[in-house]
């Protein structure tokens, strides 16, 4: 049976890839590994945390003794690597956390990785790391991120994934690792914890309170649904070749304040409420800092190399994306019950 490791596995995006590899690959093992930080959630996994190929460990990347260990007992095919800290605006306010998961974390699990598949490297091993077009920096009006855009970080966040992409390609260049990186646009769909736009306005807009538009609403983003995020990081992981990188997107840029307008007639609709009546809810805020202007991305590639395109128009997952927050009411007060975004209170006053 073909072990593979996924990290962050109790994350938004990681619940949707351990849901797909465990259900698809019943001749798989699959170990989920993460530190259940606030972001994640193992309640995001109970319909397959009884399945015989899947394992759940806790445990902490930056935990160097704890990983090799794992490493040793374990003897990993592969690895599929997504634990980070994931949230822009928590990485201004705490940038060492960033540095220490997204950085110290995956140099740790690269190590492991060289240890083990030294002596018996086989085709079957790869080190796959999830990443973010965030690296590219931004863009003005024109133009489209490729594989062969310069790296250009911004904020503390996007620094520290485009450092381990960074050390991900050299040990594959020094150390002969066999790697794959893919960069990939705004995700957006169920499980998604309410500190990331789509989801904070859902949740805000269903309970009455203020729409937090950082400053004019104006800045742009690529968005995809986290489902056919998870379906290409299976392709590529399958298909893709080693020591390269491929960009995810769903070619689907929108404004922030356009989105939010879709978004309140959308829930206008579901909640039986007059038209503009959540679009009253808007308000705009002090801008974040270093704030973005545009990402979008060429999936060209990906497309053209290993046939991976978007399987669902914007409106229908958005729509999707509503019902599942109305309907798991539960999973949002669990996920929101603790002082999860008092320092938003502070800084945002969004609450
Ligand atoms: P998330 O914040 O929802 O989940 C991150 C998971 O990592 C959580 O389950 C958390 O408990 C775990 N984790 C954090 N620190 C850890 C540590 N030290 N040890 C072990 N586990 C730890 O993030 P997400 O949105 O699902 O993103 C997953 C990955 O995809 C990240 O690497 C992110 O950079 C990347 N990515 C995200 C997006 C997006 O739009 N959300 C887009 C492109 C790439
Ligand atoms: O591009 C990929 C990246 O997308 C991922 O790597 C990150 O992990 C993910 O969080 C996301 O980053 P963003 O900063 O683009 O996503 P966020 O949902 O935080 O914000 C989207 C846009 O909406 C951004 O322009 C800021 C704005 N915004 C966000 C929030 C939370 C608001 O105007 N108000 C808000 O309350």
């Amino acid at each position: 049976m073909k072990k593979i490791l996924i990290t962050g596995g109790a994350g938004f995006i990681g619940s949707h890839v351990i849901r797909l590899f465990v259900n698809k690959y019943p001749d798989y093992h699959i170990y989920n590994l993460d530190k259940l930080t606030y972001a994640g959630n193992l309640s995001n996994l109970t319909d397959i945390e009884n399945k015989s190929n899947y394992t759940f460990i806790k445990g902490d990347i930056t935990d160097e003794k704890f990983i090799t260990e794992l490493f040793t007992t374990i003897s990993f095919d592969s690895v599929i690597h997504l634990a980070a800290e994931s949230h822009v605006d928590r990485s201004i306010l705490q940038p060492m956390e960033f540095i220490n998961t997204n950085i110290l974390g995956t140099a740790i699990l690269l190590n492991a990785a060289k240890a083990i598949w030294k002596e018996t490297q086989t085709a079957k091993n790869v080190f796959y790391h999830i990443s973010t077009d965030e690296v590219f920096g931004s863009l003005g009006q024109e133009g489209f991120f490729t594989e062969e855009t310069p790296y250009d970080p911004r904020s503390p966040y996007s620094a520290s994934k485009a450092g381990s992409d960074h050390l991900v390609r050299a040990y594959h260049h020094t150390y002969d690792l066999p790697v794959i990186i893919s960069n990939c646009s705004n995700n957006y769909g169920p499980n998604q914890f309410p500190e990331k736009l789509i989801p904070l306005m859902i949740h805000h807009i269903k309970n009455n309170k203020p729409l937090p538009v950082y400053g004019k609403g104006e800045n742009i983003r690529d968005w995809l649904y986290v489902i056919d995020h998870a379906r290409a990081i299976d392709t590529i992981f399958h298909h893709g070749t080693h020591g390269e990188t491929y960009n995810i997107g769903g070619i689907n840029e929108w404004k922030n304040i356009d989105l939010i307008y879709l978004l309140c007639n959308i829930m206008d609709k579901k909640l039986n409420r007059p038209d503009g009546t959540s679009a009253e809810l808007i308000t705009f805020v002090k801008d974040r800092a270093g704030h973005d202007m545009r990402y979008a991305i060429d999936p060209g590639k990906l497309q053209k190399t290993l046939g991976w395109s978007p399987s669902l128009q914007f409106e229908e997952g958005l729509s999707l994306t509503v019902d599942w927050y109305l309907e798991n009411e539960g999973w949002l007060n669990e996920v929101t019950s603790g002082n999860y975004l008092k320092y938003y209170d502070q800084q945002y006053n969004k609450r």
